[in-house]
């Protein structure tokens, strides 16, 4: 018989696993202590913006494949295989990260672990997690020994979740033992017989697996802003740069999009909690270039207030600034350490006024910047604008009409901090265009 399937933390990656489980043709239940959020998914609805999951939600409420339960009893009793799906957010005050989540789902899964099953976690962990979980869970549950932890991260990115989730570029299955891997292997099934790759490890690999690919990932956004800051110290222009990096395909075309850096809940934490977790192990000087990519990111913010500043004069007094984007990317209403945002905050507090538009999180960004103006649409965002920033390349910014926004605007003057826009469009239109790593292009 299949497994009967829990995935406890019904967040992004959650929901998406729950659902993608469930299309999979498993029974699952998703385990949540947020009433409000339980609530919507029961219904069929997201608590976020997610293209294509509201549907594959909804679907499979209805099937009755998938339900939500706020018991983790009734969780622990029905499970063959319980995902461990919460946050793992950066701590306050340090640079690790905080695994009270996870260790409180542990807390109140294992008592109810009376028979022998798999407990797979799939959030960002520092390595040697899943050894103190086994330790953390077996001593708790019934089954003791009986339960195995398993590590099977997770590389979706927000904005194509599902399709991520469904056709993944690989499988890692950090398993203890020949059952944890024979477990996995019925779970993912399906996409085995597809020829998804996979790779089978020991649990300390697979945690680390995806610490390095999301570090990895940010360095290299960090590399080429970096080589943006040369650019235009030399006069010289990051896009054409990239482009021509490119066509290596050692280098890859992706992931080498210079502008103003990596935002939201992994990268900016992934590489600080690794950082922190190579220092505890006493190798922290061999990733110390982390530490660089981190600040060449925090830089890359910075960098683009300063052409915005230029822009106004030397100075945000009296100016009115518009930001086009609000979420950390394209295709999310997520704005956790969105850059939009914090070169939206770093200009306010400066003295600008500041109006931002975002196709889709626009209600967040209202709720955690209730000071800030938040227009209803991206001409609007422009209106009486000294200077329009790009921050987030949603395709309605790229394809916007230059003359629109010229009719509302103060001033004639962007800055694409997302170097995704056509400059010979709005300078056709009359606009001055400035952007991160090329020369001024007028
Ligand atoms: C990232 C990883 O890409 C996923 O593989 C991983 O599963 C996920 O974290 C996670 O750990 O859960 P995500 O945070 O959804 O996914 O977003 P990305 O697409 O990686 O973008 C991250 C940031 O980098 C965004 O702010 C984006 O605008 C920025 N970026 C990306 C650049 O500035 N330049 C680029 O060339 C590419």
């Amino acid at each position: 018989m299949s497994p009967y399937i829990t995935v406890i933390g019904t967040g992004y990656l959650g929901a998406t696993h729950a659902a993608c489980m469930a299309e999979l043709g498993f029974r699952v239940l998703g385990v949540d202590v947020d009433q409000q959020k339980l609530a919507k998914l029961a219904a069929g609805e997201l608590p976020f913006y997610e293209p294509e999951l509201a549907e594959l939600v909804a679907r499979h409420v209805a099937s009755g494949r998938l339900s939500f339960t706020d018991s983790y009893e009734h969780a622990a009793e029905v499970g063959d295989v319980h995902f461990l799906c919460v946050g793992t957010p950066q701590q306050p005050n340090t640079d690790g990260a905080d695994l009270s989540y996870l260790n409180a789902a542990a807390d109140r899964l294992a008592p109810g672990l009376q028979r022998p099953c798999l407990v797979v976690g799939k959030s960002t962990v520092p390595v040697g997690t899943a050894d103190a979980l086994t330790r953390r869970i077996q001593a708790a549950a019934p089954a003791g020994t009986g339960v195995e932890v398993a590590w099977n991260p997770e590389f979706l990115r927000e904005g194509y979740a599902v399709a991520d989730t469904l056709a993944p570029d690989r499988l890692v299955f950090g398993v203890q033992s020949p059952g944890g891997e024979r477990a996995l292997r019925d779970v993912y099934a399906s996409l085995l017989a597809e020829g998804t790759p996979v790779v089978t490890t020991d649990v300390r690999t697979a945690e680390l697996i995806k610490a390095s690919a999301n570090s990895f990932l940010a360095t290299k956004i960090s590399f080429i802003n970096a080589i943006a800051e040369l650019c235009e110290a030399a006069g010289a222009d990051v896009v054409k740069l990239a482009e021509a990096l490119r066509y290596d395909p050692r280098i890859g075309d992706r992931f080498l999009s210079p502008g103003v850096g990596f935002g939201g809940g992994c990268l900016p934490k992934d590489i600080r909690a690794l950082l922190a977790r190579a220092n505890e192990l006493g190798v922290g000087s061999a990733l110390r270039f982390l530490d660089d990519a981190d600040r060449t990111n925090l830089r890359a913010r910075r960098r683009v207030v300063d052409l915005a500043r230029q822009e106004c004069g030397g100075s945000f007094a009296g100016r009115r600034v518009g930001v086009l984007g609000a979420a950390f990317k394209p295709n999310s209403d997520d704005i956790r350490d969105s850059p939009a945002l914090a070169v939206a905050a770093a200009i306010q507090a400066a003295g600008a006024e500041i109006a931002v538009y975002d196709p889709q999180a626009n209600d967040n960004a209202r709720k955690h910047f209730p000071t800030m103006d938040i227009a209803l649409s991206a001409v609007d965002a422009a209106r009486g604008a000294h200077v329009l920033l790009h921050l987030t390349e949603w395709p309605e910014f790229a394809g916007a009409d230059p003359a629109e926004f010229a009719a509302v605007a103060a001033e004639r003057r962007i800055v694409d901090g997302r170097n995704t826009l056509d400059p010979a469009r709005w300078q056709a239109a009359g606009w001055r265009f400035r952007a991160p790593g090329r020369p001024q292009l007028d």
